[in-house]
């Protein structure tokens, strides 16, 4: 990416990112001192925005994530939530302003039932338990009927439901899933995306990371292609998809997956 392609990103984000719910403008982030593995991201999702990440392996998109929701310490930039500066607050605080976040691996606790996962979603407001838990099963009818059932015994596909329902429990303005649809059936791949659409079109605002880059890009309303921690594209989902450059980039093998 050259420096006036950067500037031209830079510009189009300032623009377009004004209202949104969940805003990083110029993050540079990372786990060591002197490593930076953000170098200068931006990022917005609007209300309603189903936004999508994509990029090789190691690209930082768990990173970004993670930086999102305060587990990553922010060396420079700033994140906003509905217009809020949360730059550097710690991830439960950010839970309880309304961040949902489901990480890539670990996201159920497997000795627990489903309905002690979803009540660990709201600890934080168990008076929330009910009305929430009538939401997220709306959504996930197996995790009602099978509420008193162990996590650890539930298929991959089941668990990943379990921990987009936890996550779900606070009532987020915004829910941030890395990999949603990783080590999963092609069927239960196809699954997870339904149930993401979903969620989105019950009002929640969602950023999802994909390492299946071509379906993610079918169903978001916006992508970013993310490499060596910078945006190097963006654009409708749709047009990513159709674009060369990203093509013959990213979706050359990225886009092979689970087509
Ligand atoms: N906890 C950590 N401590 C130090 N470095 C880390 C840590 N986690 C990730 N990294 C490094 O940060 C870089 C980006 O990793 P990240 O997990 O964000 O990539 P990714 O785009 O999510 O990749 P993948 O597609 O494999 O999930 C990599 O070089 C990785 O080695
Ligand atoms: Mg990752």
């Amino acid at each position: 990416m050259t420096s006036s392609d950067a500037e031209e990103f830079r510009a189009k984000h300032l623009s377009e990112a004004e209202g949104a719910v969940l805003r990083a403008d110029g993050l540079i982030a990372g786990y060591l001192p002197g490593v930076n593995i953000l170098n200068d991201t931006d990022l917005y999702c609007q209300p309603g925005e189903l936004v999508g990440i994509i990029g090789p392996n190691g690209a930082g998109k768990s990173t970004l994530l993670k930086a999102l929701f305060g587990l990553v310490k922010i060396h420079e930039g700033t994140v906003q939530l509905n217009g809020e500066d949360i730059t550097g607050k710690r991830a439960d605080e950010l839970v309880t302003r309304g961040i949902g976040f489901v990480p890539q691996t670990n996201n159920v606790f497997p000795s627990l039932t489903i309905e002690e996962n979803l009540e660990m979603g709201c600890y934080q407001a168990p008076k929330k338990f009910s009305e929430r838990f009538d939401f997220v099963t709306g959504i996930f009818p197996a995790l009602g009927e099978r509420r008193k059932q162990r996590a650890g015994g539930l298929s991959g596909g089941e668990r990943q439901m379990v921990a987009m329902g936890r996550a779900l429990m606070m009532e987020p303005s915004v829910l941030l899933l890395d990999e949603p649809s990783a080590g999963l059936s092609p069927v239960m791949q196809d699954e997870v995306f339904v149930q993401t659409r979903k969620i989105n079109k019950a009002g929640v605002s969602v950023v999802m990371v994909e390492q299946n880059a071509r379906r993610c890009l079918q169903i978001c309303d916006r992508g970013y292609v993310l490499d060596q921690g910078r945006n190097a594209y963006t654009g409708p989902g749709r047009a990513l998809a159709d674009d060369p450059k990203v093509i013959e980039l990213y979706l050359g093998t990225l886009g092979a997956k689970g087509d």
